[in-house]
């Protein structure tokens, strides 16, 4: 398995641009099963798990082609159950169920594992494909789903906390071929939620409410193909503005969008981070001392809780007391223990991590748990003195797009540490 060597303590300098948007791609690839039509997706990230998206494709019987940032995919004919151990190993995978189903009227899906984040449930995705006239059965780690036809209803989609971002797309997707119309209530508004919404209507899909609470899709007899550009990728660009600014640098970042990361722009604001528009980009600057801010993750419009952990290396480097509430997942302080190592005060009291901030880090060897906590080791790992090796990268590759070049671009001592 792969580490980073990083040699900490250089300040980031330069330009960055931000990939494709791991979360929008995956859904949309999902949602190209809805037609026989080849869809052609741009601005795709290279990520392990866009990559493994289009394996799970293929083995449904969908032709899948990745050429420089761009896939194509035409699933003429496709098969309602695919390779059990790929479905179960990537969470994502859960929303072919809703094209599957609205396509081929019965599909089987393995049930998606949890991680350790979470144990993940996906009872609203069944609670709204039932709503819609599926008859589910779960059986030796299958879901097996089955409807004569698809018939639109109103349904509620919140669950205990919140909105399901996934769950919206998984229903949203289904309803498209439904007959008559479907109302979501509680339904997800992040912005990758509307890019899948904005695709489907792209492929003749009659929705409204797009990026509000409320989704009314009216169901049609077919979607045709289309050609698409994902959105660019705001946990990623929110990434590299907390680690621009936890290294003290000055950082341009290009191809984000602001409004899509608003609470996170006014959190590093908070903190005495200098944010600011420049020449189309995002300029990020912070020489001054960093100031203790509370975070509350929550659902869109509010503190993504995929930047919670990113949020919580720089708050390291404030000195004084910042507390970071994590609302969406019962178990996402995965990197507390490892940030510990590196010399980080923090302790866990239920949903909130008490962040004693302002001492210095230093470098030691980690261990990478999941995507967002890998990612907050690296920003840590960049603000210690000396040297960090993060062990099992794997967990960065599935979201981030060739990290340690942009970020030795920039000025980052790091290097890939192939095999270990
Ligand atoms: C998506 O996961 C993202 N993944 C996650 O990003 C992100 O953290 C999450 O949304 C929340 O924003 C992708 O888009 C591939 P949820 P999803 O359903 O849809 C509970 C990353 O790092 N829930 O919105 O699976 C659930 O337990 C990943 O890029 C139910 O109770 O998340 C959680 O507490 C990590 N029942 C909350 O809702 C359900 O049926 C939000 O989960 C579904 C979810």
């Amino acid at each position: 398995m792969d580490s980073f060597l990083i040699k900490g303590g250089v300040p980031l300098h330069g330009e960055v641009t931000i990939s494709g948007s791991k979360n929008a791609v995956l859904p949309l690839m999902a949602a190209t099963l809805l037609t026989a039509d080849t869809c052609v997706i741009r601005n795709v990230p290279d990520l392990s798990d866009v990559r493994f998206m289009g394996k799970i494709l293929e083995s449904l019987g969908a032709e899948v082609k990745f050429a420089d940032g761009t896939v194509t995919i035409r699933a003429a004919k496709v098969k309602g159950f695919g390779d059990y151990e790929m479905i179960r190993k990537m969470r994502g995978s859960i929303c072919i169920l809703g094209p599957l189903l609205a396509r081929l009227r019965e599909a089987s899906v393995s049930l998606p594992g949890g991680c350790v984040i979470g144990t993940r449930p996906i009872d609203l995705h069944l609670k709204g494909l039932k709503a819609l006239g599926a008859k589910l059965d779960i059986a030796n780690g299958y879901i097996n789903a089955k409807t004569k036809r698809l018939v639109g209803t109103m349904l509620f989609l919140g669950g205990r906390a919140g909105p399901t971002v996934l769950g919206t797309a998984n229903i949203m997707m289904a309803a498209t071929l439904a007959e008559g119309v479907t109302v979501i209530e509680s339904a997800a508004c992040e912005p990758e939620v509307c890019d899948v919404a904005n695709f489907l209507v792209s492929m003749g899909a009659k929705i409204t409410g797009i990026g509000s609470p409320t989704l009314t899709i009216t169901g049609v007899d077919r979607l045709h193909g289309t050609d698409y550009e994902v959105i660019p990728d705001r946990i990623e660009a929110c990434t590299f503005l907390c680690a621009a600014a936890a290294t003290k640098g000055e950082v341009l970042v290009h191809g984000a969008r602001p409004e899509h990361f608003a609470a996170v722009l006014d959190k590093l604001r908070e903190a005495g981070v200098k944010v600011e528009p420049k020449a189309g980009a995002l300029l990020v600057k912070s020489t001054a001392r960093i100031k203790p801010t509370d975070v509350t993750t929550l659902p869109y419009a509010g503190f993504p809780t995929d930047v919670q952990a990113q949020f919580m290396a720089l708050m390291c480097r404030a000195p004084g007391i910042s507390v970071i509430t994590e609302r969406i997942f019962e178990s996402r302080f995965m990197h507390v223990a490892e940030l510990a190592r590196l010399g980080a005060e923090i302790s866990i009291e239920g949903p909130s991590a008490i962040v004693k901030g302002g001492r210095p880090l230093s470098g030691a060897p980690v261990m990478a748990s999941d995507l967002r906590a890998s990612a907050a080791l690296v920003i840590a790992g960049l603000a210690a003195t000396g040297t960090t090796q993060v062990h099992r990268i794997y967990h960065l590759d599935r979201g981030y797009e060739r990290m340690e070049e942009k970020l030795r671009k920039l000025g980052a001592r790091i290097e890939r540490v192939e095999g270990e």
